[in-house]
């Protein structure tokens, strides 16, 4: 057993967390400042989003210095001072690392693209153009083609599978690969417990001379030349077998937004694994509204199916039983915040609570986006023109094409963009919620909740999670196997069952009350969002209610 089998984990996003030197971005000395509160609430790990030297054009996912904290966050004294208090008090640190690629302010790609004979040119993926075009039609994540023309060198691309000031760096070449593993070693020797490996999955790529036969736009992005392919696994070997030997306990944390299960668990079984556990941004149980072809995906309204999140679960569950532990997430930063997002009654923190008893007592890691422990919302910004994302400039410029009113537009985006997750963490009730003096970077209305308030109601969210995740950490709800029970549709109730102890949750998700059978046992209640009554083996379970019970150890 790892002491990563037991992680709770917490997403804090460094910018918005908490501002110590008032400059209305959040810092180092600030996720310092409340390494107590984190503690206290029951989590045991830290993933924090990327904080090396970076032009911020994605948030810090374009790095131009990986052996440097970032300026505005702090620096390497502050770094010290957080993994040694942290450290202290028992938590665990996992940083952010884009593997796949670095920023175009990196001096690699800077010595690569002026100079032809460049050590690091073959660090990046480069092609002469075919008859004056791009080598082939495949499209970028953050819109247009993949290729970009070397300023130095027009007749010649560099690949880039994000923003074009992101290149992709070439994991064909085994300098670059060691060159990866030295920047992981180079923090584990500071202190680090992990690693998100920021899109892996990517690091692999088909042959160029290919073109995607989809033809809806001129470039189209087609997962097939450059999403998980077999030779994602050679690549990332050497680099996870250097950096094991070297810190064999180290968690990395592979994220793969499109991954099923069945990669899942290909990428995480034991002795020739890619990582440890896999995070994926596809089990929300989501059923999108399909009827507005304008609408892309992304963006449309959405509903919580229970049946949906039944079947991902039964899969994930199964598939990797025996392989790794499942991640059990509700979002990120890249996605809008869950209460936003699903369609629920959430003006009942009786809904908040019961999300999150269905989904982390599960067997699995809880993964906990800042701030959804005390129930916050997204930012609502009060015009279109507050949207700066690539996603969300693209959706404004196609729907203004197609004659959609500005107030139609502005609601889709404050429903679904990330940068409405992206807000200051709600401390107090001053101006800035205690996030800062001045006004934070990312700043619009939203709920005005905040963990001073909630600390002193035994009845929040706050206080409720506190309990849950405490629970979590019984026997049976960390290593129980775990069995959903076939019940009634607005149920979601399962079992986790060690040879010690049992646990079993009955999540009701409806507006009604409704009776449930409980299995035999000598069950008490460990947790409730609600009043909890069972006679004769019968719980009478409120609307939107939602128990815990376990049998005795
Ligand atoms: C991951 C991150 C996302 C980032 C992208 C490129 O998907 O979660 O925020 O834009 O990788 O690094
Ligand atoms: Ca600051």
């Amino acid at each position: 057993m790892n002491w990563y089998d037991k992680a709770i984990i917490y997403q804090i996003y460094p910018k918005s967390f908490q501002d110590t030197n008032n400059d209305g971005i959040g810092d180092l000395k600030g996720i310092i400042k409340r390494l107590n509160y984190v503690k206290d609430m029951g989590f045991n790990t830290i993933w924090l989003n990327p904080i090396f030297v970076s032009p911020q054009v994605d948030n810090g996912y374009d790095v131009s210095n990986y052996f440097a904290i970032d300026p505005i966050l702090g620096d390497t004294n502050d770094f010290s001072e957080m993994i040694e208090k942290a450290h202290r008090l028992g938590l665990h640190i996992i940083l952010d690392l884009p593997i796949n690629h670095t920023s175009d302010q990196h001096p690699w790609f800077q010595d690569a693209v002026e100079k032809d004979n460049s050590i690091f040119k073959d660090y990046y993926i480069w092609h002469k153009e075919v008859n004056g075009h791009e080598p082939n039609n495949w499209g970028s994540f953050f819109g247009g083609s993949v290729w970009e023309k070397n300023p130095h060198n027009p007749k010649e691309y560099y690949f880039h599978l994000f923003d074009k000031r992101m290149p992709d760096l070439n994991w064909k070449n085994p300098e670059a690969q060691k060159s990866i593993a030295d920047i992981a070693k180079f923090w584990i020797e500071k202190g680090v417990d992990g690693f998100r490996l920021d899109a892996f999955i990517h690091v692999a790529k088909a042959n160029f001379a290919q073109n995607s036969l989809d033809n809806s736009t001129k470039f189209p992005i087609d997962d097939q030349f450059y999403a998980k392919l077999p030779k994602v696994k050679n690549y990332m070997a050497g680099f996870v077998k250097e950096i094991k030997q070297i810190k064999p306990d180290v968690f990395l944390f592979g994220e793969a937004s499109s991954a099923t299960a069945r990669d899942a668990a290909e990428y995480t079984r034991p002795n020739e694994h890619v990582c440890d556990v896999v995070v994926n941004s596809d089990n929300y149980g989501e059923i999108f509204d399909d009827s507005n072809a304008d609408i892309p995906r992304f963006f449309q309204s959405r509903k919580l199916s229970l049946d949906s999140l039944k079947k991902t679960y039964v899969t994930w569950e199964s598939v990797l039983d025996q392989v790794s532990l499942p991640t059990l997430t509700w979002g990120n930063h890249d996605i809008s915040r869950v209460l936003d997002r699903l369609n629920l009654p959430v003006n009942d923190s009786r809904v908040t609570k019961l999300l999150a008893t269905l989904l982390f007592l599960q067997r699995g890691i809880p993964v906990i986006y800042y701030g959804e422990e005390i129930g916050m919302h997204g930012l609502k910004y009060e015009h279109i023109s507050n949207f700066h994302d690539q996603r969300a400039l693209d959706l404004i410029k196609t729907l203004r094409q197609k004659g959609y009113k500005d107030s139609n537009i502005l609601q889709l985006l404050n429903n679904q963009d990330e940068m409405t997750a992206r807000g200051p963490m709600q401390w107090d009730t001053s101006k800035y919620y205690g996030f800062s003096k001045k006004q934070p970077w990312n700043w619009a209305k939203t709920e005005p909740i905040c963990v001073d308030e909630e600390i002193k109601n035994s009845n929040s969210i706050m206080m409720f999670y506190r309990e849950l995740l405490k629970i979590k950490q019984h026997d049976c709800f960390t290593n129980g196997n775990f069995q959903l029970l076939i019940t009634k549709p607005q149920f979601y109730a399962y079992l986790r069952k060690t040879p010690q102890q049992s646990g079993l949750v009955v999540v009701n998700f409806s507006d009604q009350e409704s009776n449930f059978n409980l299995p035999v046992g000598k069950w008490h209640t460990v947790l409730a969002n609600s009043d909890v009554q069972v006679v004769d083996g019968v719980l009478k379970i409120q609307p939107w209610g939602s128990c815990a019970f376990e049998t005795k150890s």
